[in-house]
């Protein structure tokens, strides 16, 4: 059994400012997607701005019920299990957004953020809670003592460190990364990157990530799968033969990051 698969998912978002139901104008945004990802392995999903990366990853999350098609995720259905099913799903599967200033709390302290998901699930004591939230913060290369502080004080970088932290205190078994390193300078980028490959080997964690950026998909993933108008367009079981693919969108994003001189095209080049 696959840990996650989306079955012929095929979404379309209703247009709200429309009142009329004649002129109601439904934009299809997902068609036909299906795919699968094994315990312990990062799939890449990558495409343009607009493709429907996105929505993927929300229809995925439980966030989006899909109009047509199935998510299972550990074999069971995603939007007709059982509401203690659907608990149980929410610990095992974690999610880190792109913007970490916008999607956490101001007010609140790194040690309440990444406190939030055990104060759902673990109810530790006050200091078994303050000792694993101080470990989660070494684990991602911040300091106990970081735990005072609020997202303000934080780097763009230490902040996605934060949150990449949260998601993993419950040791989930999936994370979604939506284009979570893609605000990051490029140093940064590939320290988070260094980071997820780590926790993911440790923890045989699996990904979903969520990119633009074809660079970041193919150092961490094992797997690409590419997106196009929400169709997808290309599966990469192995992320190499993304270079030998016929698909002319695919060979437009691989253009896009060889080098410029045929010579230095080498597997290192890319
Ligand atoms: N909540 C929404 N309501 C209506 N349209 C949406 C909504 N979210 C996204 N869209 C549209 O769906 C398409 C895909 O968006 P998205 O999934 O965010 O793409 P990506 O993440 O690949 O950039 C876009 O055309 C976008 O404008
Ligand atoms: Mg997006």
């Amino acid at each position: 059994m696959s840990l996650l698969e989306v079955k012929d998912v095929t979404h379309t978002y209703g247009s709200a400012r429309s009142f009329l139901p004649i002129r109601r104008k439904e934009t299809q945004v997902l068609s036909n997607v299906s795919l699968t990802v094994e315990q312990g392995m990062c799939m890449g999903l990558i495409g343009t701005s607009g493709a429907g990366k996105s929505t993927l990853g929300k229809v995925i999350l439980g966030l989006e019920k899909p109009k047509k098609g199935q998510v299972l995720f550990q074999g069971e259905d995603l939007y007709t299990m059982t509401a203690a099913a659907r608990r149980k799903m929410r610990r095992d599967l974690q999610v880190v957004f792109q913007d970490s200033y916008s999607s956490v709390n101001p007010r609140l302290t790194a040690e309440q953020i990444i406190g939030e998901p055990l104060d759902n699930y673990e109810k530790l004591s006050v200091s078994e809670q303050k000792r694993t939230v101080a470990q989660l913060l070494e684990m991602v290369g911040l300091h106990a003592e970081d735990m005072k502080k609020r997202p303000g004080q934080f780097s763009g970088g230490q902040l996605q460190r934060i949150s990449i932290a949260r998601s993993i205190a419950l040791k989930p078994k999936m994370i979604v990364l939506d284009e979570s390193v893609s605000s990051l300078d490029m140093v940064t980028q590939t320290n988070i990157l260094h980071l997820l490959q780590e926790l993911k080997n440790e923890y045989s964690l699996s990904y979903l990530f969520i990119t633009h950026d074809i660079r970041a998909a193919y150092f961490i993933s094992d797997a690409m799968i590419v997106m196009e108008n929400g169709r997808i367009v290309e599966t990469c079981y192995d992320k190499n033969d993304i270079f030998t693919s016929e698909q002319p969108k695919v060979k437009e994003l691989v253009a896009s990051i060889l080098p410029e001189h045929p010579k230095d095209r080498t597997i290192t080049g890319r």
